[in-house]
């Protein structure tokens, strides 16, 4: 379908992010397995139960412009989960791997909050307001599980990574 309009490209990235947001569901407990800091790991779980929200309110911004739930395939969240995949299978010391699934987490958190930001956006100059504080929600925890993640790594996580190989000589 050619959009025509703000509605339509509203509606096609809705579609986007769902698609997103579901892949991620498969993607966390891999990266909460794969996290060596205990810390890392709650983190990651804790967003797997946020992002199970996620694709709840996302079927009730769909309900509320009177569209049913569908997914159009989301390749920049493939592209950034398959980077996500290679800190996971690739050989390394374990607090290397855990800076590497953060800066990873992290690429996927500002994708969802580009695309959170310009729906909310879209949805204001749209007058869809329960969808837009809908988004808004989803749009502040991705921020903070953002934050998060640079907490953890700022407070040990890169200076354990850095001084790792030392360590393993
Ligand atoms: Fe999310």
């Amino acid at each position: 379908m050619k959009p025509k309009n703000l509605a339509d490209i509203f509606l096609e990235e809705l579609k986007d992010i769902y698609h997103a947001e579901k892949q991620l569901l498969k993607a966390l407990p891999k990266m909460a397995k794969a996290a060596t800091c205990q810390q890392l790991a709650g983190a990651f779980t804790e967003h797997l139960a946020e992002t199970q929200t996620h694709v709840k309110r996302l079927e009730a911004v769909f309900a509320s412009i009177n569209e049913t739930p569908k997914v159009k395939k989301c390749e920049a969240m493939e592209g950034l989960v398959e980077e996500g995949g290679e800190a996971i299978e690739e050989d390394m010391p374990d607090h290397v791997r855990d800076a590497l699934l953060i800066g990873a987490a992290q690429k996927v958190e500002h994708y969802e909050i580009g695309t959170y930001g310009t729906l909310r956006a879209w949805a204001d100059q749209l007058g869809y307001e329960k969808a837009k504080a809908l988004l808004m929600e989803t749009l502040d925890e991705e921020k903070a599980a953002d934050t998060a993640l640079t907490e953890l790594a700022f407070s040990h996580i890169n200076h354990d990574a850095e001084i790792e190989p030392v360590a393993a000589k």
